[in-house]
């Protein structure tokens, strides 16, 4: 049998620099905090070769490369950020990316979850079936294979958990040593666990993570270390990949909606970013719509669209059981509420109720997920009943987080724990028909039976 190979020319190593989304300058060099040393906001990475006459001739051809390359054996190829690497920044070498076969994430439908949402078809990009659980590891390949090239010995990050599990697991890949800053008490074990075992100094601080930033901003100025928190804009290159990939698995065919959830607001920046890239160099024809979900109790983005019009930003004393995205003062607000502008997406919440029985109903669909990605679907129910998102729309919830990142809570939600004691225990009595908890029965066949009997009778079929 012969195989038939595509040849298309890779484009040149792509050639990139800084850029402050706020007045403008450029600059090839980034200092410890990624800021712009004129104004102080954030940077992001540019291409200018890419309004060349080579990018416009290879560009229509990534399309093809970028599949072949799931034949290949060599590293970066097998991954699912890498192997798009014509839109990423360019490492010196290729081969030195430390890479855990990040991404090429599945896309499922959730089609119960899709029912109790009223639209057709709703899918699920799945970011926590990334090698440590979460999406965090398509942003961290990048950043921390150019800390590494950069001759980093630390790298460091302020974490509600996800981070600093993805940053040590990369760190430990490498032969950088990494620096964990999490709020004592308010990261679940499981995400911790995953930072000790692979190797990080763990400082718990009796703060939030906002606190965990502020301590981590002054460290950086008194220590060589390499900051991995997502205003590291490699970590937002590496995240555009999520949209990149999703477009490919949709051959393409551009959804109307995707859905994510926002806490520091990296990743909405992230792939709203890879949407408008890949519309501007020609490879799709228009935008799905970026919406954000926030937690109530995190809600510093919706408040900031709905009572300053997205120009100023309120920090707040967050607070929410979805840790992930327990976070009062996000950093990239800017970039988030320029992609909602630009993709014509809009922001909203999710009560702690609402988080739990949505994180029930994706769970119930086979799926699983931890409880900051199931604001998605919560948010998603809200937008069609204001009529935002339309029955007959296309729509992908982003499910940033593996299920047993938090196996605490969904083990409270079963047993019905998780509200005991709090406002919302009232509330919560509505949640029942949801939960299963495990039954402790005599170890007989009988006493199974009769289990399997009431369970027949009470759990409605499909
Ligand atoms: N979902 C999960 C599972 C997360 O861990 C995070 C953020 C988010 C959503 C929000 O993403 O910050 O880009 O808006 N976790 C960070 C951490 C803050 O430290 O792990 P974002």
């Amino acid at each position: 049998m012969t195989h038939r190979t595509i040849s298309i020319p890779a484009a040149a190593p792509v050639v990139s620099s800084f850029r402050c989304i706020a007045c403008g300058v450029i600059r090839d060099n980034a200092d410890h905090d990624f800021r712009c040393n004129d104004c102080g906001d954030l940077l992001e990475i540019f291409y200018p070769a890419w309004h060349s006459e080579q990018m416009a001739t290879n560009a229509p051809g990534f399309k093809a490369l970028w599949q072949q390359r799931k034949t290949s054996r060599r590293a970066i190829d097998e991954s699912g950020v890498w192997r798009f690497r014509e839109l990423l920044p360019a490492l010196r070498d290729w081969d030195q990316a430390i890479t855990l076969r990040e991404g090429n994430t599945p896309l499922y439908n959730l089609p119960a979850c899709a029912r109790i949402a009223g639209v057709k078809q709703l899918h699920a990009k799945h970011q926590g079936m990334n090698p440590t659980g979460s999406f965090k590891d398509t942003g961290m390949t990048v950043a921390a294979s150019f800390a590494l090239q950069e001759g980093f010995r630390w790298v460091a990050c302020a974490s509600t958990g996800n981070t600093s599990a993805s940053m040590a697991a990369y760190a430990a890949r490498s032969a950088m040593r990494s620096l964990v800053v999490i709020p004592e008490g308010k990261v679940s074990w499981a995400k911790l666990s995953q930072a000790l075992d692979y190797g990080a100094l763990t400082c718990e601080l009796r703060t939030d993570f906002d606190g965990c930033m502020r301590v981590l901003n002054e460290v950086v100025k008194q220590w060589p270390v390499c900051l991995l928190n997502s205003v590291n804009p490699y970590r937002i290159e590496g995240q555009k990949t999520g949209a990149i990939e999703l477009l490919e698995q949709f051959d393409w065919q551009v959804p109307d909606h995707i859905i994510v959830p926002g806490g520091n607001l990296g990743n909405c920046s992230a792939l709203g970013k890879a949407l408008l890239e890949l519309l501007d160099l020609g490879l799709i024809t228009r935008t799905p719509t970026v919406s954000v979900i926030q937690a109530e109790g995190a809600n510093t983005l919706l408040r900031s669209i709905r009572e300053h019009g997205g120009k100023k930003l309120i920090p707040m004393q967050a607070q929410t059981a979805a840790t992930a995205i327990r976070i009062g003062s996000p950093a990239s607000w800017k970039k988030a509420v320029r992609v909602l502008q630009a993709t014509g997406g809009t922001v909203e919440q999710a009560s702690e109720i609402e988080i739990a029985q949505a994180k029930a109903e994706i769970g119930a669909d086979g799926i699983g997920c931890e409880p900051a990605s199931a604001v998605t679907l919560a948010g998603l129910k809200k937008l069609v009943k204001q009529g935002f998102v339309k029955q007959d729309d296309i729509v992908v919830l982003i499910l940033t987080g593996h299920l047993l990142k938090d196996p605490e809570f969904t083990l409270k939600f079963h047993r019905g724990d998780l509200f005991k004691g709090t406002e919302y225990a009232q509330q919560a009595a509505a949640l029942r028909s949801h939960q299963r908890a495990p039954v402790t029965l005599e170890p007989t066949a009988d006493a199974v039976v009769k289990a399997l009997e009431q369970a027949e009778k009470s759990i409605p079929h499909n």
